[in-house]
Parts: C-alpha cells; sequence; structure tokens
C-alpha cells in the first residue's frame, strides 16, 4: 500500500481556473488529490461480492468513479480507500494506474479519511468521491472543486434536491451565524438520526466533498461515534468544522441522477437502468436505430457507427465495435468483438472476441468463439459453431457445423455436418482448407490436415491424409447394393 504521494506536478491544470484575481498569480498553484470511499462491504447488497465490484453499465461501481476522477487529475493524485476484500477490489481496477490506502477495519466514512492522512498530508485539498455512486461526472468534480476554491472553505460539499430523499444524509442550511452567505451549511443530518421535520428535508448530501487538507487533519480527530450506527461519519466533519469557526459551504448539482449512491439491489437496477438508456440516446443521437430500447444492453464503451439497425433484446457488451448500416437482429449477444460495415447478424447468434468482416452473413443461431475472424462477405449458418478459424472472402459454412482451428481460404464451400476433429486428446492441431474447396456434406476433417487449393472432398468423407490441388478424396466405405433383399426380409417374416 502506498502510504505517500508527492502531488503530481499536473495537479497545477487548476491554476488557470482557480480565480482571476491578482491574488493567486503570485502563489503556487493548489495541489488537489482525490480520494475514493471504496472500503465498504455494502451489507445491504446481502452479496459475496463487495459493494463497489458490482456492475452497472457493464463495469465495476468503482470503475466508473475512478473514470470520472482520472479525468479531472491524473491517475497519481488519485487514492482509491479499500479494505474488505481489498485484495479483489483492487486487481479488478489496478489497471487504471490509481493509488490505493488499505483501511483494515471499516468503522465509517470519517474513519476512512483518517486511515488516508498520510497519503494526502502532501496536498493542499482533497476530492473525496463515494465508490457506490457511478454516475458523477468530471464536469461536476470540478466545478465542486472549483466552486471550493472561489468560497476559500474548509469544506464544501456537494447536494441534490431528490424526490425521495430517504436513505441520504439530509443538509441543515442556516444563517445562524451572523452575515453567514446562503451557500453556507451547519450540519448533515444522517436518516437515522434526523427528527421528523429533518426528515422532509429534499436536499440531501451526495457524499462527494472537497476539504483544505490543513483544516480537515487539524479537526478530525475530533469526530465521535456516538451515533446510531457508532462509526466516525465524515458527514459530521460539517458540524465540528463550523463550530471550529471554519467555513463550509454547499454547491448543488441540477443533475439528480448523478447522485445517486448502488446500496441495494434495487437501486443497482435503477442506475443500470438509466445508464444503458442514456447510452442508446447517445447512439440513438449519433444515427443508430435501436427498437425498443428497453430492452436492450449496450455496454458504456461499445462504439456504433450510424444506420445500423439494432432489433429488440439484444445485447452488445465490453470493447464491442460495430460498423455502419448492420443490421443485429433479436436474441444476439455479442461480446468483446469487431463487426464491419454492412453486416448481417439474423436472430439468436452468439459473438464473443470475433472480428466479422464487412457484409457477412451470419445466424441465426451461430456461435462465433474467441478468435473467430470471418472474412468479407462470408457465410455462417444456421448451428455453425466456430473458434479460432479465419474464414476467407466469399466463403460459406451454413448448417450445422464446426469448425475449429482451422485456416480456410476464398471462396469455399463447407457442406453441412462438417467436423473439423482439432483435438486428439492431448493437442490442438490445425486444419488447412485452401481457396475455392468444396468440402461435401457430413464431413470430418482430421487435423491436422491440408485439403489443397480447388479440391473436392465427397460428401460424408473421413479425411485423415492431405489432399493434391485439383483432386477429388473419397473417404468412406463404397456403396454395395442388395437387389430384392428387403421383399425377400418381408416375404420371409409372413411365413412365421
Ligand atoms: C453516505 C453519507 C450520507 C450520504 C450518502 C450518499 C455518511 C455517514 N453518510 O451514506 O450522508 O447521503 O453517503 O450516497 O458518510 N466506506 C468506506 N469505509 C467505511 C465506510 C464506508 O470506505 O468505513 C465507503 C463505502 O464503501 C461507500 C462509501 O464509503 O463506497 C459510502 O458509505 P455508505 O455506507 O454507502 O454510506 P451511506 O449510508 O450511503
Ligand atoms: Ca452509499
Amino acid at each position: 500500500m502506498k502510504k505517500s504521494a508527492n502531488p503530481s506536478p499536473r495537479s497545477k491544470a487548476f491554476a488557470g481556473q482557480v480565480s482571476s484575481g491578482a491574488r493567486e498569480l503570485s502563489v503556487n498553484p493548489p495541489r488537489v488529490a482525490v480520494a475514493i470511499m471504496a472500503a465498504g462491504k455494502g451489507t445491504r447488497l446481502k452479496s459475496q461480492l463487495p459493494k463497489v465490484l458490482h456492475e452497472v453499465g457493464g463495469k465495476p461501481l468503482l470503475a466508473h468513479v475512478i473514470a470520472a476522477a482520472t479525468r479531472v487529475l491524473p491517475a497519481n493524485d488519485v487514492f482509491a480507500i479499500i479494505g474488505h476484500e481489498a485484495g479483489r477490489v483492487r486487481a479488478a481496477v489496478a489497471q487504471t494506474g490509481v493509488n490505493f490506502v488499505l483501511q483494515p477495519d471499516q468503522r465509517g466514512t470519517g474513519h476512512a479519511l483518517m486511515v488516508a492522512r498520510p497519503a494526502l498530508s502532501a496536498y493542499d485539498h482533497v476530492i473525496v468521491l463515494s465508490g457506490d455512486a457511478p454516475q458523477i461526472t468530471p464536469q461536476t468534480i470540478a466545478r465542486l472543486l472549483n466552486f471550493h476554491l472561489d468560497q476559500q472553505a474548509a469544506m464544501t460539499l456537494l447536494s441534490a434536491d431528490l424526490d425521495h430523499p430517504t436513505g441520504y444524509g439530509r443538509i441543515v442550511r442556516g444563517n445562524a451565524r451572523k452575515g453567514a452567505s446562503n451557500a453556507e451549511v451547519q450540519a448533515i443530518v444522517e436518516e437515522k438520526s434526523a427528527n421528523p421535520a429533518q426528515k422532509k428535508i429534499h436536499e440531501i448530501n451526495a457524499g462527494f466533498y472537497v476539504f483544505a487538507v490543513p483544516q480537515l487533519f487539524s479537526n478530525i480527530e475530533k469526530l465521535s461515534t456516538t451515533n446510531p450506527h457508532g462509526e466516525y461519519y465524515l458527514t459530521d466533519m460539517a458540524e465540528v468544522l463550523r463550530k471550529a469557526s471554519q467555513r463550509v459551504v454547499v454547491w448543488k448539482t441540477e443533475n439528480s441522477d448523478e447522485v445517486l449512491g448502488a446500496n441495494t439491489r434495487t437501486e443497482l437496477s435503477v442506475i443500470d437502468h438509466q445508464l444503458r438508456m442514456r447510452k442508446c440516446q447517445q447512439l440513438m443521437e449519433e444515427g443508430v436505430t435501436i427498437f425498443y430500447p428497453a430492452t436492450c444492453v449496450i455496454d458504456n464503451d461499445v462504439e456504433i457507427a450510424p444506420d445500423t439497425v439494432i432489433e429488440p433484446f439484444v445485447q452488445i457488451l465490453g470493447r464491442s465495435r460495430i460498423g455502419a448500416a448492420c443490421r443485429i437482429r433479436s436474441y444476439s449477444v455479442i461480446r468483446d468483438s469487431e463487426i464491419g460495415d454492412g453486416v448481417l447478424i439474423r436472430p439468436g447468434c452468439i459473438l464473443e472476441e470475433a472480428r466479422i468482416g464487412p457484409s457477412a452473413v451470419l445466424g441465426p443461431y451461430s456461435h462465433l468463439r474467441p478468435g473467430s475472424d470471418i472474412g468479407e462477405g462470408a457465410h455462417v449458418g444456421n448451428f455453425v459453431e466456430t473458434k479460432k478459424i479465419k474464414l476467407g472472402k466469399g466463403s460459406k459454412a451454413n448448417h450445422l457445423t464446426y469448425l475449429g482451428d482451422a485456416e480456410i481460404g476464398a471462396g469455399v464451400n463447407i457442406g453441412a455436418g462438417t467436423i473439423t476433429c482439432n483435438y486428439d486428446g492431448v493437442a490442438k492441431h490445425t486444419t488447412v482448407i485452401e481457396d475455392g474447396v468444396f468440402i461435401g456434406s457430413d464431413s470430418t476433417l482430421v487435423a491436422p490436415v491440408r485439403v489443397g487449393k480447388g479440391a473436392y472432398v465427397a460428401a460424408a468423407s473421413c479425411i485423415t491424409d492431405n489432399v493434391p490441388e485439383d483432386a477429388l478424396a473419397v473417404g468412406r466405405a463404397r456403396q454395395i447394393v442388395k437387389a430384392g433383399w428387403a421383399r425377400e426380409k418381408r416375404a420371409a417374416s409372413k411365413l412365421k
């Protein structure tokens, strides 16, 4: 665990945004860090999986929050506070390059910041984000920071008005102090401690804050655990700092969706739906037709070009990229695949890590497993399974076929029921089928084997040896015909 870090010089990015006043010109730009609270178990989810690894929009809650944070500050200045199942959480987001702080026992959001003190003390300000609220935008984070710096506050919190505020901390504003501005906050009251009047407050604490680091850590020890959960509440810092005559202000976002936290399975599904509908809307604005978008599951990072049509009940997942003027028919599931322009995917296809050339036609019910590379204008049809193959331009495998570990050229016709026998029980072997080959129906090709350019394989052959170019291979028993055999059998059985 990294206990301290040198603030990145890129924090200076904020120098120009801080203020145009002459005052700032003479001082160094503030050093700003982000701390993401992600150590909690997520008891309300009733899950073996830690809360921040539950997925919405196709990726973990925490990955969304890190993505927003690292668009505001470099990953080097971002600290994820992890604890429950720390190893698992860390592994899931390690590739983002952020730092980790360990909170071995989770004694509340205030305690999370206490353990992060050594990591954060080299900074002037810290933006605190909740790892379970995935819709926060970089714009809102940046605005919150700039408001905090402009206000010269010790603590700035993000709020929103919610129609249904139950469960959230409520913002108690007030002008208790003489000369206090509208932005000033008296306290944050948690749901369990709120009196009936406070429960009626619709302005909630979003769980996103900016603190001036010296003021935060010179007062954080004043937090107590005298509350219904027996935890250190970070929210109590509002009152603690105000009592220490520090400035505590609130900035309200108009977009209340972005503050929603995922504490329960129901909240997860609401947020997932919002993210997916937003993704569909964005794609439709970019020229993609989506029929009945509420039935489609399209992950955040998917790209689709204009004039492609997505029919109901389609899933497009992971890092899939789909070209222009394709049609994806119902009940297809596409993951991490690349699809060219003008491709037709008929109903019920499953694609995983596949590449499909332009104008190819798939399905219905084709299963393309990792490493399937389908050429331009090729056809893969009903109940055909492919794995780690190259199917050349214009080649066809239309019915009931397994093609695995195969290099298939252009203009090849693979008859119904063809099987590449790629596995001998120990190792996988390759089948090579060169350009213009015709494989008759119900053939088995026992790899390693090569069928030369322009050759024919007779139907129902078992091919164990290479077939030379332009040859015909017949690998089956010769048919015998016994004249009158059936008639004699019937006659014999009548005699009994
Ligand atoms: C918190 C706020 C509440 C606010 C709401 C917004 C407190 C006391 N309350 O409530 O005012 O309206 O967020 O969503 O802060 N975590 C740790 N370590 C801990 C405890 C929690 O890292 O010891 C993390 C959790 O993993 C989670 C985040 O902090 O990502 C918030 O904790 P959670 O228990 O969800 O707080 P809420 O009850 O939602
Ligand atoms: Ca929460």
